[in-house]
């Protein structure tokens, strides 16, 4: 533990997500309780290299956790992911007297976060991002808001699907993960959702064959839930129409998933984290990633983090199939 007073960095990089305001004010109220100063790093890792630096006290995080995006805003650096361009964020760092930056964002930061870490500016890492697509950790910030409004806009399209009798296809961010697309085929009562994870060749016509059984025994209208990652949902819907007779509209929800007000869920845990990652710069340590598994937050070196494997839930998978028909 030191007694040291500390100049403590906090950015937020890549895609934004709801629940980072209420990280940052846990990270500035945190340090504040230290006696640290804040400052915030404004657009990413672009700030550190523009020093586009303020000065952040108690108060400038009033008002903020139950707001969506980011006030420091985000941002993608290519400067940032050459050898010059880290040097030169951490000479930045060196000559404002910045200690250590708390980074909130996804695994493409989190590298970023390790590289500065590397240049000798104590980094920790808060995963931030809608996708969960971070194998450490089970929660990541916003990924409960963005299914939540992805589940609502799902229910928007059921009530229209059956109205008309239609097939709907709903396509929901992610990447290059199935997270909200299996948590939205279970929470949405789909009976389909298509996963990249899992995803093969031949399993459009499996949906099709699927789809025909149950119209044959009853069933009037269909919701399909499509993961980002496999895309093209324009094209699966125009072959499920030219194969079933069904009409068949794709709906891609896109960016609204990213926005609005964050769920006490993205706000308790966004808090825990952000709170975490002072106490661990306070501790002295360096190039770690907070985490929330089984049931506690904790923390893993950058490297080890990066160095597990995610995949999605294949009981959840298998329920989705079980419940539906
Ligand atoms: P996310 O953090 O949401 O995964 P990105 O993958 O776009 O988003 O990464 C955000 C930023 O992190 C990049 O624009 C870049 O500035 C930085 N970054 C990503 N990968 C690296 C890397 N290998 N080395 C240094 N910086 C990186
Ligand atoms: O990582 C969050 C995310 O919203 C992904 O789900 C999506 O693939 C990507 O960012 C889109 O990023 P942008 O619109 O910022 O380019």
């Amino acid at each position: 533990m030191s007694s040291k007073k500390m100049t403590i960095g906090v950015l937020t990089s890549g895609g934004d997500a709801p629940g980072m305001n209420a990280a940052i004010r846990a990270v500035v109220r945190t340090a504040c309780d230290y006696g640290h100063k804040v400052v915030g790093i404004k657009r990413g890792f672009i700030g550190l290299l523009e020093e586009d630096f303020v000065e952040m006290d108690a108060m400038s995080v009033s008002d903020i956790i139950s707001r969506g995006g980011t006030i420091l805003y985000t941002s993608r650096c290519k400067e940032f992911m050459t050898l010059e361009g880290q040097q030169k964020a951490a000479e930045n760092c060196r000559k404002h007297g910045i200690d250590g930056v708390v980074v909130i964002g996804g695994d493409g930061s989190f590298k970023g976060a390790e590289k500065l870490a590397e240049q000798g500016i104590r980094t920790i890492a808060v995963p931030g991002t809608i996708d969960l697509d971070i194998a450490c950790t089970e929660y990541t910030i916003g990924f409960d808001t963005a299914v939540n409004t992805a589940m609502e806009a799902a229910d928007k399209l059921r009530d229209t699907s059956g109205s008309h009798e239609r097939c709907n296809i709903i396509e929901v961010m992610g990447r290059t993960a199935g997270h909200i697309a299996l948590w939205c085929g279970i929470a949405n009562g789909s009976e389909y959702a298509l996963l990249p994870e899992t995803y093969n060749e031949s399993e459009i016509d499996k949906l099709i064959a699927q789809i025909n059984e149950k119209t044959k025994i009853g069933k009037r209208h269909h919701i399909i839930v499509n993961a980002e990652g496999i895309g093209h949902s324009e094209e699966i819907a125009k072959r499920i129409k030219e194969e079933t007779g069904i009409d068949t509209r794709a709906t891609i929800i896109g960016h609204i998933q990213r926005g609005g007000s964050p769920t006490c869920r993205d706000r308790v845990y966004a808090s825990a984290m952000g709170s975490r990652a002072v106490d661990l710069l306070h501790q002295g340590q360096t190039s770690r990633v907070v985490a929330f598994c089984h049931g506690e937050f904790t923390d893993y070196s950058i490297q080890a983090a990066m160095e597990m494997q995610k995949t999605i839930d294949h009981n959840f998978d298998k329920l989705i199939h079980k419940l539906s028909r």
